[in-house]
């Protein structure tokens, strides 16, 4: 029997895979949060609280057999032989390590319940990321409850980090590069191999120390950001010097040692992991006195910061440096295409400058709600002490792309929607008000289709000295 603690973008889709894999283990997956369970246990699918292809007809297939979703967190807890914690970790926003540290206050919180709950021996994992020995913690609390129990409950820990890009995350899990356990009880590694090797190829499982296994997930994400804060610098030169960054990253991406993936420019990356994950890594190489190992890291956020604030410049440059009123379509508010999650995302910093230009904005997203932008906006914007009826007033939400256009100045392309690559130029052209300006932050769209309708294009990473 399976329990995970924490039913989001990790846990719900994770634990679907295991359980469409491995029909024999019975798997709980619970949360704090009613109205999450409730969206996992609703009976029409589209309002599934994580849209990820393919994930549906999984849950058709597994939900209610031997998945279930619940808030009995305690009952869960108690039968398992496996609990795998899967609970958010994000940036601490005040005290020690305020912008930086993770704030773990929920990892604790699910190690002092299952302290409290567990019986018999059980398997303890780190699903979530969390910074280099944090499995020391969860042994701290787990173990001192062991002295005080009176039903002889006893613990192992191991690391299993996740590595699945939202998006592609029934892929990634169905077909995974790797899957690493860390930990130093090969009894229990060997358990928790024997689940994936249902799947998964042997020679695909990576085992460990615990703390490698901690370190390599904060890693990974640290090169990946790496490389678009590489592609997006490389960018800006491009546009200074008449390059083209998709031409530059074909070139540099067929050496095999460089490799093809991850190279496309954008309008800096989001999703709620990157950004978080490289300013602990700062904040621990701060903690371990290595200050140009810090300062080496934290250049690549600085970059990322940088790209949307480039990009929002450059529209306001465009438009004669007034944006007063001026209708902007964003397209896309997601972090990337294929997901509905907004952490992050670019879109939300780029319409707050916008906001403060006194741009109206008109919003159109395939799987954002309406309520969702909104949400996302007021909250972020909050920090600025703005009145919230100002922002109600300037942002606007359109389900038909033909309709958000008509009379307005500019469109800003933010997400990579595959619909947004063939949209009908001339038709948008028509109803534009002129001069009329599409920004491709994503450099995915047709640069000459849409000059030759008229409008004024500008394109991330497109040098242009016609
Ligand atoms: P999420 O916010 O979508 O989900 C976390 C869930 O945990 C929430 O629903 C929350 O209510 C629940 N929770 C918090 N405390 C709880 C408690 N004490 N008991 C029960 N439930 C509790 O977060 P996520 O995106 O799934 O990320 C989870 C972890 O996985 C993070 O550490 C993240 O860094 C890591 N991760 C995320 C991704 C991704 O693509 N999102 C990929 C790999 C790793
Ligand atoms: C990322 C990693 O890819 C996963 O391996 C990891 O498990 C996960 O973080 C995590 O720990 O949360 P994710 O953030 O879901 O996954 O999505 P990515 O595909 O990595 O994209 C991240 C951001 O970078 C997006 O905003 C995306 O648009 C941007 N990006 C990505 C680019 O701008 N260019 C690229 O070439 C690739």
């Amino acid at each position: 029997k399976i329990c995970c603690i924490g039913a989001g973008y990790v846990g719900g889709p994770t634990m679907s895979v295991i359980a469409d894999k491995c029909p024999n283990l019975e798997i709980k997956v619970v949360d704090i949060n009613q109205k999450k369970i409730n969206a996992w246990n609703s009976k029409d699918l589209k309002f599934l609280p994580v849209f990820e292809p393919g994930l549906e007809d999984i849950i058709k297939r597994v939900r209610d057999k031997n998945l279930f979703f619940s808030t009995d967190i305690d009952f869960a807890i108690k039968e398992a032989d496996i609990i795998f914690i899967s609970v958010n970790t994000p940036i601490k926003t005040s005290g020690i390590g305020a912008g930086e540290a993770s704030d773990l206050k929920w990892v604790e919180a699910s190690a002092r319940r299952i302290a409290s709950c567990a019986k018999g021996h059980t398997i303890v994992v780190e699903k979530s990321t969390l910074p280099v020995r944090t499995a020391e913690v969860i042994k701290n609390i787990l173990y001192s409850s062991v002295n005080n129990s009176p039903d002889n409950s006893s613990f192992s820990v191991l690391s299993n980090p996740e590595f699945l890009a939202e998006g592609t995350a029934i892929k990634d899990l169905e077909n995974p590069d790797r899957v690493l356990i860390g930990g130093d009880d090969s009894s229990s590694i060997e358990k928790l191999k024997e689940i994936y090797l249902n799947w998964v190829p042997t020679e695909k499982i990576l085992t460990a120390n615990l703390w490698s296994s901690e370190l390599s997930k904060l890693t990974a994400n640290a090169f990946l950001a790496q490389r678009v804060s590489s592609i997006n610098s490389i960018s800006a030169i491009c546009e200074a010097t008449g390059g083209n960054v998709r031409e530059v990253a074909d070139a540099v991406g067929l050496d095999h040692r460089v490799g093809k993936l991850f190279l496309s420019p954008g309008p800096g990356f989001g999703g709620s992991c990157f950004k978080k994950d490289i300013l602990n890594l700062v904040y621990l190489c701060k903690q371990f006195n290595l200050p140009e190992v810090a300062n080496y890291w934290k250049q690549v956020i600085i970059l990322n910061d940088w790209q949307k604030k480039r990009i929002y410049k450059n529209i306001v440059k465009s438009l004669f440096g007034n944006l007063s009123d001026k209708k902007i379509v964003i397209l896309g508010f997601a972090f990337k295409a294929n997901t509905n999650d907004t952490r992050e995302s670019p879109a939300i910093q780029i319409s707050l400058d916008l906001l403060d230009e006194n741009a109206n904005l008109v919003f159109h997203d395939p799987k954002v709600s309406q309520e969702q932008i909104k949400e996302v906006i007021i909250s972020a914007q909050k920090d600025k002490k703005k009145d919230e009826s100002f922002i109600n007033k300037k942002l606007f939400f359109a389900k038909d792309i033909y309709k958000a256009v008509e009379d307005s100045d500019a469109l800003i392309l933010i997400t990579d929607w595959e619909e947004y690559v063939n949209l009908n130029w001339q038709k948008i052209s028509k109803l534009m008000r002129k001069p009329s300006w599409v920004f491709d932050t994503r450099a995915i769209l047709n640069s000459q289709n849409i000059r030759n309708e008229g409008i004024n294009m500008w394109q991330v990473g497109e040098g242009n000295f016609e």
